[in-house]
């Protein structure tokens, strides 16, 4: 409630004000996400845009996957700086759900620095004092420092910490789930508060809070209600996995823009390639309306709209790819039909994610025609009263995240790139994920983390014998080399296991490619 205060003073000012939202990977895909919803809905109540994002990485970060620059707290600041530049008051959130991004702690020691006009709150899913608190390159501050600081100013407000527990996720280290729907759901919950205060003329209440969150809460109901279409979806999706092919979002609206999320974040949980999961959208930039504009240039990856699914992707199109159409009764059908049409004429193996709001017989005339085409359809029905409280399209959107981050996750479960609840294929591009693949090295291989270490750096550089240069390298070398390696976590733990060589370990992952069970033979 405090934050959301801070945010209608900012709406009420916003010549001279801004609130601006930051994160990595995912995190960052969500302060973009949640910074045009609310700006779209500020314009509705015919009040000048507030907010904006900052990604590491930039732009080209919200569609793949650019882990180094998370460990550089130095372009976090720079940035901020020039998102903020000439503003008398910002109001900075801060997101890293495991309270660990130097990019982010840079951010919240700059605010602190100046703190005549910023005031820093971070989103973050860890208790504080389990922040991370590892040495940063070139800086006097750990994450771990920077939230003691804020704790001090949070008892007299001049800093927020909102760090809810919301549990462990289902696959150990895959923050995108839980932590990004939580990220969604408090900064939705504390913005639409302003919001309505804003336009009401009235104080923002814990009651009108309370509501909002209960919203999200009959979200998750009526989605997981849905158990037996998101299996079909999930086994769907893992079979086209398991034989090498593709899983294909084609989505309208925000809608589209959980798809293009949820597929970017394959690359760096699962070591997939970009095509394996990939999202469209309707409009593609126009409709995105991205910081830097069309990202077309920077490689076929960057080719996003429902145009370039049809010239690139639809003519090598097989029954063995699986797509996926995410709609709603307000998009137009016509066109959502015409594009099943096309699909269909390629492959039966079309799915459909369509949101209608109940009692709505005109739309479900026209969806019917759209059903037949497709295989199997997820149909979400909103209760009416979600369209007067003006919520539905969080709902739609936390409802589609739920969906879709079970059929990347459960094709990937299919595909066998989790071992136990452990992403064992992760990507190694930045210290975070480096730290994090040693420790599950030495978790299931019961090797001291020496050897771990060595092990991982052979499966980086792809040698036996590691020379002076690479063991006397820093972790940001090493990094930088494995964005190129593919297998990196898998052939460590397999050369950990059986003492073989890097050449022997590389060819029995090649004999069996299904990750866990290459590793699951070694493992008893
Ligand atoms: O390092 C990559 C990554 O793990 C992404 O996969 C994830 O979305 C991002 O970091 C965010 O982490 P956090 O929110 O904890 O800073």
């Amino acid at each position: 409630m405090e934050v959301a205060k801070r945010v209608e003073v900012i709406i009420k000012d916003p010549q001279e004000s801004c609130v601006v939202m930051s994160g990595c990977g995912t995190s960052g895909r969500l302060a973009f996400l949640i910074s045009s919803g609310s700006n779209k809905a500020l314009s509705q109540l015919n009040q000048s845009e507030v907010y904006s994002y900052i990604i590491a990485g930039g732009d080209r970060a919200l569609l793949s996957s650019q882990e180094a620059p998370e460990d550089d707290p130095r372009l976090g600041v720079l940035s901020l700086k020039k998102v903020c530049e000439g503003k008398k008051r910002v109001l900075f959130i801060g997101i890293s759900c495991g309270l660990s991004a130097p990019f982010v702690a840079g951010q919240l020691d700059f605010c602190l620095q100046h703190p005549e006009v910023y005031t820093p709150v971070l989103v973050g899913f860890n208790p504080a004092h389990q922040a991370r608190d590892e040495p940063i390159q070139d800086c006097t501050f750990t994450f771990h420092s920077v939230v003691q600081r804020m704790q001090e100013l949070a008892k007299s407000q001049k800093a927020f910490l909102i760090n809810p527990a919301v549990g462990p996720e289902a696959i150990s280290g895959s923050s995108r789930m839980k932590g990004g729907s939580a990220t969604k759901i408090l900064l939705e919950v504390a913005f639409s508060a302003a919001h309505a205060a804003t336009s009401s003329n009235t104080p923002i209440t814990h009651n009108g809070v309370l509501q909002h969150m209960m919203a999200y809460e009959r979200t998750l109901a009526v989605t997981y209600s849905q158990t037996d279409g998101i299996t079909t979806l999930v086994e769907a999706a893992g079979e086209s996995l398991r034989c090498s092919r593709h899983v294909y979002y084609l989505g309208w609206g925000s809608l589209a823009l959980l798809g293009l999320i949820d597929a970017s974040e394959c690359r760096p949980t699962f070591g997939a390639d970009y095509e394996d999961v990939r999202g469209f959208i309707r409009g593609g930039y126009r409709e995105l309306n991205n910081n830097d504009g069309p990202l077309t240039s920077l490689g076929p990856k960057f080719s996003i709209a429902h145009e370039d699914f049809l010239h690139l992707i639809l003519p090598c199109l097989t029954d063995k790819d699986t797509v996926l159409l995410i709609y709603t009764h307000s998009d137009d059908a016509t066109e959502v039909g015409n594009m099943a049409r096309r699909v269909r004429e390629k492959t039966p193996n079309l799915h459909a994610v369509y949101h209608q709001a109940d009692g709505d017989t005109a739309a479900s005339l026209q969806q019917d025609d759209i059903k037949k085409l497709c295989l199997s359809t997820l149909k979400i029905t909103w209760p009416q009263e979600a369209l007067v409280s003006g919520t539905l399209q969080h709902m739609r959107e936390l409802s589609t995240k739920l969906v879709l981050n079970a059929v990347s996750t459960g094709a990937h479960v299919l595909k066998g790139k989790i071992y136990q609840n452990h992403m064992i294929d992760l990507q190694v591009t930045n210290t975070k994920l480096y730290r994090r693949a040693t420790r599950l090295l030495q978790k299931l291989s019961a090797c001291p983390e020496e050897k771990c270490e060595e092990a991982l750096l052979k499966a980086i550089y792809r040698v036996d014998m590691l020379t002076l240069e690479m063991t006397s390298s820093d972790i940001t070398t090493h990094t930088c080399f494995a964005r190129n390696s593919t297998k990196v976590v898998p052939l460590a733990l397999v050369i950990l296991l059986t003492g073989w060589s890097l050449v022997e370990a590389e060819s029995h992952l090649k004999q069996q490619p299904i990750v866990r069970e290459a590793v699951a033979q070694w493992m008893w």
